[in-house]
């Protein structure tokens, strides 16, 4: 036998990592464990337990306690009683304690290890090479946050007290995803393990009392989805940071709505991987083994679409085949196998079930000739071809080991099929040409996209979605804004709503525009649609004008796609002064307005992609339109609102300051380049939501209309604005100035009437990218609440009210950055 037929044959043996120093730990609890409260364990109030399992074996290997309520309720006591101190101490003084946590976790670093594979299933290779070295770098980099967190964040405080509910997947690393940025915040927390992963937790909460953590900044309470559900509905959390299902994900956007909590929510994805057929075939090979065979598959952002230029999709199919023969599915703890086994039997049942499903709807199944262990849940790495894009398989997450590969022929069809999810968590890229990556990088909506590698994560780059995947990021400095607040907010005002409750309902006058200018009552006493019926043009002639007014010759109509145009109901409301006087109509919008405006909007896309200089010229030019009419808008400003004649000034002159400051800004929001380790960089790039609805202020007409819409048009949005429903008038006179500068039609859409109804319907709207209102609490609680429908980016302003001439509260980068999401891209760069 020659040395290259020994190569040839040769077999692994096996090379076992000893359980032993986690076997010792466990027995050392009496393989029993309470929750971590106060600094203590605590047994549970309702004296429950449940054992969570070890994948490889199937057997039970600790019992820990079920959470209650009482229990959640106890640990956010203990966290709220931690918070004034643990914000007060200081940023150094955090990041003290948040390197004393780093140092411990690697002083630990093969307890974890051995503890998280024994628990959870993944290889030891990956659990000692990856995951834990990620949660040291972790907590290292956040300590460094917390030490900067003064001079980076002026004018912002901690959140308060967060609850953190965490997936199975990487249990220890999203513990660090959740506890290291909200600590070096200056925030307290109670954080949720997942029932089947809770043990890495517990270790945790073992070297917080090593490092002297103040008690009670740190809490852990162990139970299933019940406990979850507690800790987001607790009244007393002030924020909910959540990494799982899509389908529990949007359960907790309901249920946070309208309660003021800050929510981030990490969730599905079905993540492209593209390849181009100048890409290295052996890089890919290995891209996608790490792709998606990487923890089991049980990844969130895993690459579990392939998606292969024509020419070169047979002979990457051969080659994946070749590698999926050699690959070893084995005892997590041997560090010779590749993939290990499935966290839990359900998840085992539920990748089964959708393999069956991938068969039955027609897809060609591949799986390598060997056998995986039979005493554990275990998966073999699964190929499938010939699959169609809607099919189950390429359209579901499977969370295992499963690969669906399709194929393209274009560059545009690429991007077309990567973008036909209603996913956007990550993408990868595989070609040698670095136009082609960035050009497709730039079109797939995705949070992270990776160029030539896959799966890399890093403290220092934001990882998070896009659509249905989710909002927020973590990691980098934008992970932090999750975890901050301005500090002006704690005092603001808070509109609860009553004042507002009316809706306008038609008026006397009708929809087709002739003579007003008359005194009625209040909206109460107008008559409703049905009654006041299209043309009764005889009524508004019966009224009289009001003394020293001008006769109203028009009634206001909609702006959609650049056009005035008439509601689709036919009827106009009057718009009244506080003092009751009539001043004027507008047209009231409705569903199908909302609808239009939004089709629109979606036809002006292109906005998104014309040079942010050229969107500063058409801001400077809006400022100067409205400069050359700033006296008529004064006057009319002072009539609607009934402000002295100084204040109405003020207010056209500060729109017209707001829109050369958005202006300004609209070429300077840039991205970073983030330091992340390895041998690349990764371009943390701001970009537009999409398609936005803005729900402006009831107060300052002009002023709140020309804030709110001038930041979003800045960074390539496409907006829907309801402005003012009781003053409306000043965003319809605007109409012109929007004609006259060279705003694209549809970039900027006006449908004016009832605030709220109209603001429910672009909740509601799957074609809307983001919505802001900003109203009293309960129309913020309908429009969090509509807009888990396509988990829409939401900013509500919880009825507090802001002061619109402030540089702060009413202007700036807080604006800026709700009207973008970051993608990081990572490109390789240098060695
Ligand atoms: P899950 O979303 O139910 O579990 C994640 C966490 O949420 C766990 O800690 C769980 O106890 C908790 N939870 C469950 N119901 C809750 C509720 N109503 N309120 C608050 N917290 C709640 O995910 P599960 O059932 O473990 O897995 C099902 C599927 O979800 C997987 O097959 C996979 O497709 C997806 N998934 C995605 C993850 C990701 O990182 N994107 C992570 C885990 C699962
Ligand atoms: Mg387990």
């Amino acid at each position: 036998m020659k040395v290259a037929d020994i190569f040839e044959t040769m077999e692994y043996g096996p090379a076992p990592e000893s359980a032993a120093p986690a076997e010792q730990w466990l027995d050392r609890h009496g393989r029993e464990f309470e929750h971590f409260i106060g600094g203590e364990w605590q047994a549970p109030v309702e004296g429950e337990y449940f054992e969570t399992y070890n994948p490889a074996d199937g057997k039970p290997i600790a019992r820990v306690a079920q959470g209650s309520e009482g229990d959640v309720d106890r640990a956010v006591r203990a966290a709220r009683a931690a918070f004034p101190a643990w914000r007060d101490l200081g940023g150094h003084a955090r990041a003290r304690y948040l390197y004393a946590l780093a140092r411990l976790v690697q002083r630990h670093s093969r307890l974890f290890a051995v503890l998280e594979s024994i628990d959870n299933g993944k290889p030891i290779r990956e659990s000692r090479d990856i995951d834990i070295p990620l949660v040291a770098r972790h907590f290292y980099h956040h300590a460094g946050w917390a030490q900067l967190m003064e001079s980076e964040f002026p004018g912002y405080e901690p959140v308060g007290v967060a609850g953190q509910i965490i997936p199975w997947n990487f249990p220890l690393l999203m513990l660090a995803w959740k506890i290291a940025p909200a600590l070096a915040m200056g925030n307290t927390v109670v954080l949720k393990p997942a029932e089947f992963t809770p043990l890495t937790a517990l270790l945790f909460a073992e070297i917080c009392q090593e490092a002297g953590l103040p008690q009670g900044v740190v809490n852990i309470v162990t139970g299933d989805g019940r406990t979850g559900a507690a800790l987001a509905a607790h009244p007393d959390v002030d924020k909910i940071a959540f990494t799982g299902s899509t389908e529990v994900g949007r359960i907790i956007r309901t249920q946070t709505a309208g309660t003021g909590k800050k929510l981030s929510l990490e969730l599905g994805g079905k993540s492209p991987f593209i390849v181009f057929e100048d890409a290295d075939l052996d890089s890919v090979v290995e891209g996608v083994v790490d792709a998606i065979w990487f923890n089991q598959g049980q990844v969130c952002c895993a690459g579990s679409r392939i998606l292969v230029q024509e020419g070169v999709a047979e002979g990457l199919i051969e080659r994946l085949k070749a590698r999926m023969e050699k690959l070893r599915v084995g005892d997590p703890l041997d560090k010779a196998i590749d993939i290990g086994a499935i966290v839990a039997p359900v998840q085992l049942e539920r990748i089964e079930r959708m393999v069956r499903q991938g068969v039955e709807e027609g897809a060609t199944l591949w799986q390598p000739s060997w056998s995986c262990p039979k005493d554990g849940w275990f998966y073999p790495p699964t190929l499938f071809t010939d699959v169609a894009p809607a099919a189950t398989i390429a359209q579901e997450e499977i969370f295992g080991p499963v690969v669906a590969l399709m194929t393209f022929r274009t560059p545009e069809e690429a991007v077309a099929l990567a973008n036909n999810t209603r996913y956007g968590l990550a993408a990868s890229i595989w070609t040698e040409n670095i136009n082609l990556a960035l050009d497709i990088a730039a079109k797939v909506k995705a949070g992270t996209v990776w160029i030539n590698c896959t799966n890399q994560f890093d403290a220092a780059s934001g990882f998070g979605g896009y659509r249905e995947s989710g909002f927020g990021r973590e990691g980098g400095r934008e992970g932090l804004w999750e975890y901050i607040r301005p500090k002006w907010e704690a005092t603001a005002p808070v509109d609860e709503g009553s004042e507002h409750e009316a809706r306008p309902v038609a008026g006397p006058v009708s929809g087709e525009g002739r003579v007003a200018g008359a005194g009625v009552g209040g909206a109460a006493d107008s008559v409703g649609p049905a009654a006041a019926g299209a043309g009764a043009d005889s009524v508004a002639g019966t009224r009289p004008a009001a003394a020293g007014l001008p006769a109203i010759d028009r009634t206001a109509k909609l702006f959609i796609g650049g056009k005035q145009v008439r509601p689709d109901s036919g009827y106009s409301y009057p718009v009244l002064n506080p003092s009751g006087v009539l001043v004027g109509e507008a047209a009231l919008g409705n569903r199908k307005d909302i609808r239009n405006a939004v089709e629109a909007a979606h036809k002006a896309t292109g906005w998104a992609r014309t040079t942010a200089h050229n969107r500063a010229q058409v801001l400077y030019y809006l400022a100067e339109n409205l400069s050359a009419r700033a006296d008529e808008f004064a006057e009319r400003i002072a009539l609607v609102t009934g402000a002295d004649p100084g204040a109405a000034e003020r207010e056209v002159a500060c729109s017209i300051e707001r829109l050369f400051l958005y202006a300004a800004w609209a070429d300077k929001w840039d991205g970073a380049v983030h330091r992340t380790p390895f041998r690349n960089v990764t371009l943390a790039m701001p970009e537009p939501l999409g398609v936005m609805g803005i729900v402006c202020p009831d107060e300052r007409p002009l002023l709140g209309f020309v804030s709110t819409v001038a930041p979003a048009i800045a960074m390539g949005n496409a907006v829907i604005a309801v402005p003012s429903q009781s003053a409306p008038l000043l965003a319809t006179d605007f109409y012109q100035v929007l004609e006259t500068s060279d705003v694209p039609g549809g970039v900027v859409n006006i449908v004016t009437g009832g605030r709220d109804e109209l603001a429910e319907v672009l909740a509601a709207h799957d074609d809307v990218d983001g919505v802001w209102y900003f109203g009293p609490r309960k129309g913020c609680a309908a429009v969090e609440r509509l807009s888990a429908g396509n988990m829409k980016r939401t900013w509500v302003s919880h009825g507090r009210r802001r002061d619109w001439f402030d540089p702060v509260q009413g202007a700036g980068e807080e604006f800026l950055r709700h009207a973008t999401q970051v993608k990081n891209i990572w490109v390789p760069y240098g060695e």
